[in-house]
């Protein structure tokens, strides 16, 4: 559907996320017509670049991002495109950028900040100070959001003071991932699993997120955060909570929030031993991923010689509530893994009594598998009886939802679908203060018991699963990390 016209301003416009993410996605929806005719996209750095020279950069990110391009939407796309040389904080190229928007009055604007979180407070000043800022404005915050509480506190206080928390959108891009959103379909727009989704019939669920990536040419912001501030605090609690949350009365813009703070607020803390017990941090060495060698951790660019910043986690979370007392979610992401794939796996509880004697082999609780990434599917395994005339003998077998074989179509990137969501002023895939706090309230927790106990974290070498201690970590409580079927 078309939306009520609209500008964006990409603040951080010449950097990763803008030219590997924004630009694409917004090109994508250019494509699909859902772009304004006097739509224009805006970018601002500190760089200094004329309007051609983006647009080069532009084209030239597009080429490798969205290809195959096709030339009318091209054309189209980067006639949209202006560049405006800015400093967040100080007062060039603040004039030039009100100039762009003199005679605009009715149209939304999106101010889409994509840099440093430390620069969110300045830049929305200086909109406000340039008369920039409209009712019919909203402001995008990317993660991450601060680096602790504190942090997460001042930013909010500053963006708050310029912009209403309705105007707000802070982005946890794997909101905008579709078997994240196919989730809430799962759970909601089937009766089946409901009945069955608490601790009486849950054993224990597991979320995991791991790249075969390492941190790229981040290393200056990656070091000084790690694997708990850059994936759990966000992507991975996020998911917890679409699992955990009760059912909200609606998607209306704050039901699924409110059911999502509960969840956060309902997680145990994991401070001071209980962090240590619960919790494995891992760092990578050189190794290989596919055959290829990979340096170590320390060696990449911008890493401190002696960091220990964790490049993995994994640890072990309990929610006090009625629903899941006594359930274990164990959340794990890394860095330097053996593949990407994301995925939340439930593992039902065992039957109550196996009617099967030992000659028909085990009888293996069923377990919900949803895969967000790289093939996005949903597998439930299931007990069958194996064919054939002899005695019976079961076997796991698995039904399979496969995505693009049902649907057969492009499946569009998480930021398309949010970016538009902006767009329509709808923020129900987005974090809300109270949650984002929430979640910062709990890792400090544990970042607290990390740097409390001076102890480091433990290596591991690339194109492995982490450190010994996190597969050592659930087979304590009996249970081990999901593995291919
Ligand atoms: C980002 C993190 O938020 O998510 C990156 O900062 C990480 O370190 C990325 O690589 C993973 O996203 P995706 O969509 O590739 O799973």
């Amino acid at each position: 559907e078309r939306v009520a016209s609209f500008d964006y301003v990409v603040f951080g416009a010449t950097g990763d996320l803008s030219l590997r993410k924004l630009l694409p996605a917004l090109y994508e929806r250019d494509r699909d017509g859902q772009l304004p005719d006097d739509g224009r996209i805006i970018g601002v750095s500190r760089i200094g670049l004329d309007g051609a020279a983006f647009r080069a950069l532009a084209a030239d990110a597009l080429t490798q991002h969205a290809a195959p391009l096709d030339p009318a939407t091209t054309d189209r796309f980067l006639a949209r495109l202006d560049h405006i040389t800015a400093d967040a904080q100080g007062t060039e190229g603040w004039d030039a950028l009100a100039s762009r928007f003199d005679g605009v009055a009715d149209k939304v604007r999106v101010f889409y900040l994509a840099t440093h979180p430390d620069l969110f407070g300045p830049i929305c000043q200086r909109l406000a100070r340039a008369g920039l800022v409209t009712a019919r404005s909203r402001v995008v915050l990317e993660k991450p959001i601060g680096r602790d509480l504190a942090s997460a506190r001042r930013i909010n206080d500053e963006v708050g003071a310029v912009f209403q928390e309705g105007q707000i959108f802070r982005i946890d891009h794997y909101l905008g991932k579709e078997t994240v959103q196919n989730l809430l379909a799962l759970r909601f727009a089937n009766a089946l699993f409901e009945p069955l989704w608490n601790s009486g019939g849950i054993d224990h669920v597991q979320i995991t997120a791991a790249e075969s990536l390492g941190i790229e040419r981040r290393g200056g912001y990656y070091d000084r955060s790690g694997a708990l501030r850059d994936m759990v605090q966000n992507h991975l609690l996020q998911l917890l909570c679409l699992v955990a949350m009760e059912a909200p009365a609606s998607l209306e813009r704050e039901a699924v929030r409110d059911e999502k703070l509960k969840v956060l607020r309902a997680l145990a803390p994991l401070t001071g031993a209980d962090g240590l017990t619960h919790s494995v941090r891992g760092q990578y060495r050189a190794g290989a991923i596919d055959g290829e060698p990979v340096p170590g951790y320390l060696d990449e660019d911008g890493v401190a010689a002696d960091s220990a910043t964790e490049t993995f986690v994994s640890l072990r979370a309990e929610l006090r509530n009625w629903r899941w007392a006594g359930v274990p979610f164990y959340l794990r992401t890394g860095k330097r893994l053996p593949q990407r794939v994301s995925e939340i796996v439930i593992q039902f509880r065992p039957v109550p009594h196996s009617i099967f004697g030992a000659s028909a082999g085990p009888v293996m609780p069923n377990r919900l598998v949803v895969r967000l990434q790289p093939d996005e599917h949903i597998r439930l395994r299931l007990m069958t009886k194996e064919p054939g005339p002899g005695g019976l003998r079961l076997r796991a077998a698995a039904l399979n939802l496969s995505f693009a074989e049902t649907f057969k179509r492009r499946v569009p990137d998480a930021y398309e679908r949010l970016l538009m969501d902006v767009v329509r002023g709808n923020p129900t895939l987005f974090m809300r203060r109270d949650e984002v706090e929430s979640a910062w309230e709990w890792a400090e927790g544990l970042l607290g018991a990390w740097r409390d106990s001076g102890e480091r974290p433990k290596p591991y070498t690339a194109g492995t699963w982490g450190p010994s201690a996190a597969i050592a970590m659930i087979e304590r409580d009996g249970r081990t990390w999901h593995e291919e079927d």
